[in-house]
């Protein structure tokens, strides 16, 4: 089945295979450079060509892009996809596919991004979408956290932050429970949002890596 197919990107393909390639004999297996994130439920993992429909179909979802100036075509959230899978390639961390261990299905995103040029703040930034029926499983709480933990403990930031239309309740919720914290003077008018719009309103949440609590609180 070409659909577990790992993504292959314009970089002149995958920098390391899905799983450890045999070692040669006598030899230890190689370790994976990047490392799956797992959590008690879920794992966050390298794209596949199976992750393209149902990608394509929450970005179409008017619902799940609410809180975004726009739904996406199906060309921006294949080309999005490439563009993660070129990230974690090249540097290990990024924007991770997440999916459900117990079902195996391909329910959204959560990683890390460094905050866009332009914006009036720079760090490494946090974010989470996921398709509508897998909200209100606490999946992307419970896969924040593993992004955060691995922010702090193998990326070794100070901070990671995490931003959203001020009105996107349910994101800032999980902001919340990941132990952030607003400061009302840190609020601005997102640039890449049209002036006028609702959306352009905007918060960021901060956690500096002296104040998180892997377990949560
Ligand atoms: C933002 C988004 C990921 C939040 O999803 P969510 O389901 O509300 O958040 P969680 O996955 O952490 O789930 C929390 C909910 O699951 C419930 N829950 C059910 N079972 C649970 C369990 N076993 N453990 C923890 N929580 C559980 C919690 O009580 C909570 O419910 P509540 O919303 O009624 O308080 C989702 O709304 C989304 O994808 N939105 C569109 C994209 C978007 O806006 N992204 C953010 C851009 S800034």
């Amino acid at each position: 089945m070409g659909g577990a197919e790992p993504l292959r990107t314009a970089e002149g393909g995958r920098a390391r295979t899905a799983g450890n390639p045999v070692a040669p004999p006598g030899r230890t297996p190689y370790r994976r450079l990047m490392p799956e994130l797992r959590t008690d439920r879920l794992v966050l993992r390298d794209w596949r060509t199976s992750d393209l429909d149902p990608w394509a179909a929450m970005n179409a979802d008017p619902v799940v892009r609410e809180y975004f100036p726009e739904v996406l075509t199906r060309a921006q959230s294949e080309a999005s996809v490439a563009g993660f899978q070129a990230d974690l390639d090249r540097r290990g961390w990024g924007w991770w596919a997440v999916e459900v261990v117990a079902t195996g299905e391909f329910v959204g995103f959560t990683g890390l991004d460094p905050v866009e040029d332009g914006m009036p703040f720079t760090g490494v930034e946090a974010g989470w979408r996921l398709a509508r029926p897998a909200w209100g499983h606490g999946y992307a709480t419970e896969a924040a956290r593993a992004v955060v933990s691995h922010a702090f403990e193998c990326l070794a930031l100070p901070e990671v932050l995490a931003v959203a239309a001020a009105g996107n309740l349910r994101s800032r919720a999980v902001m919340d429970r990941l132990g952030m914290t607003r400061d009302p003077a840190d609020d601005f008018d997102d640039p890449e949002v049209p002036e006028g719009s609702p959306l352009r309103r905007s918060v960021l949440y901060r956690l500096r890596a002296g104040d998180h609590r892997p377990g949560g609180r």
